[in-house]
């Protein structure tokens, strides 16, 4: 049944069968990086799953049958002498080249893991030959519609590697939380945006540099990938009115070209708080009591003026680099302060163009970027890390 022959014909295009591949080593098999490590581990993954899948349609006649075939197929590949496992163990991870150990070390314990859950013991009823006949026919005629029907149902299944959270949405989540504790609620809006609510009712006029085609990317003349999440406030206004306190988390694009610390697309969250009496005061001590949330009781805020056309005043917040308190360090470049987001009161006309009354509310906004929060909070250099969805970095959270 697992004659060289036989798996040269099942594996098309390649011509060495899975016990010679674990017979050379990875440099004489071609696998001179990760990639190829990863592709020589991934086949011989592939034919444990097949010849296993095959065991299971082939079936048995009668149990001891059945056991000399499930034991022969554990053997073969977990034996400790000779198995394929070991043999992978002895020929493609010891004798790997110093360059692709560690990828090599990381690929056989993966495969390692998945072997001691394929479960080759009992995998199988006793089956009449006649319907083990006709299982291999289906098969070897296609094998995708085969169904394995294990002998006892509440035997595991293959082992999946069980994903994670991805960082951003991890910062992502810790910064909602924070404010659904404090009575915000969480606001979607439309990716592809008007330039309506995208510029004009926010207040930014026809001449301001964003709204130019460098910087913006462009649908048509009046729609767009949003460059913010502040369109969300507009929104927001029209379909609760005041008083409103929300959080916008969500995707933004701008014609920017990848770099470690520029994507054409990342993601924002905005705050809004909108009711009667509202001040600078409620914004500055939501947001302090926000970042020491974030990053721990003893950070300090720091509210410097700027400048948004939807917010006046408006407002840069740093906060004390919560690594070396302020003296100076790497991640807050010997600055003592690490950069947060925009701030400040909205601006009366955009309450007004939101269809509120700045006579009788007033409010506050912020924007702020997830990614970047990510980034600070956990030592990451490089944006692009994010998007590339390597498994190394990925398996870190
Ligand atoms: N929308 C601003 C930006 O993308 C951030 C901001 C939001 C500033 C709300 C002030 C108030 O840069």
């Amino acid at each position: 049944m697992h004659s060289a022959a036989a798996f040269r014909e099942r594996t098309s295009g390649i011509s060495m069968t899975i016990e010679e591949k674990v017979a050379k080593t990875l440099a004489e098999l071609g696998a001179a990086d990760a990639q190829g490590v990863e592709s020589a581990f991934a086949e011989l993954r592939r034919a444990a799953e097949h010849e296993r899948a095959e065991l299971i349609a082939r079936g048995a006649s009668d149990e001891g049958e059945r056991d000399r075939v499930c034991k022969s197929l554990r053997d073969r590949w977990l034996a400790r002498k000779g198995g394929l496992l070991s043999l992978a163990d002895e020929h493609w991870l010891k004798s790997a080249s110093k360059g692709i150990k560690p990828v090599a070390g990381r690929q056989f314990n993966e495969f390692r893991r998945f072997a001691a859950c394929l479960e080759f013991e009992n995998l199988i009823e006793a089956v009449p030959l006649q319907q083990a006949a006709e299982r291999q026919m289906e098969l070897s005629l296609s094998p995708e519609i085969v169904r394995p029907t294990p002998r006892d149902l509440t035997l595991p299944g293959f082992c999946r590697p069980a994903g994670s959270i991805h960082p951003i949405s991890r910062m992502r989540r810790e910064i909602e939380d924070i404010f659904l504790n404090l009575g915000f609620r969480i606001e979607t809006g439309p990716e592809i945006e008007t330039t309506y609510y995208n510029f004009d009712a926010l207040n930014i006029p026809e001449s301001h540099p964003s709204r130019d085609d460098w910087d913006t990317l462009y649908i048509d003349s009046k729609t767009l990938l949003r460059t913010h999440t502040s369109p969300v406030q507009i929104r927001a206004m029209e379909k609760y009115g005041a008083p409103v306190y929300i959080i916008t988390p969500g995707k933004c694009y701008r014609r920017d070209n990848p770099d470690s610390t520029h994507s054409p697309m990342f993601h924002q969250i905005e705050g809004l708080a909108i009711d009667t009496d509202i001040t600078f005061a409620d914004l500055k001590g939501t947001l302090d009591f926000f970042a020491k949330k974030l990053f721990g009781e003893k950070v300090r805020t720091r509210f410097q003026p700027s400048f948004f056309p939807f917010t006046e005043p408006s407002g840069e917040v740093a906060v004390s680099c919560f690594v070396c308190d302020g003296k100076g360090c790497r991640v807050c470049k010997e600055s003592g302060w690490i950069e947060l987001m925009g701030c400040g009161m909205v601006n009366p006309q955009v309450l007004r163009n939101g269809g509120i009354d700045p006579g009788k509310y007033s409010g506050w906004a912020f924007g702020l970027g997830v990614d970047r929060f990510a980034m600070v909070k956990y030592d990451i250099s490089d944006i692009q890390l994010f998007f590339q969805g390597d498994m190394r970095f990925l398996e870190q959270f």
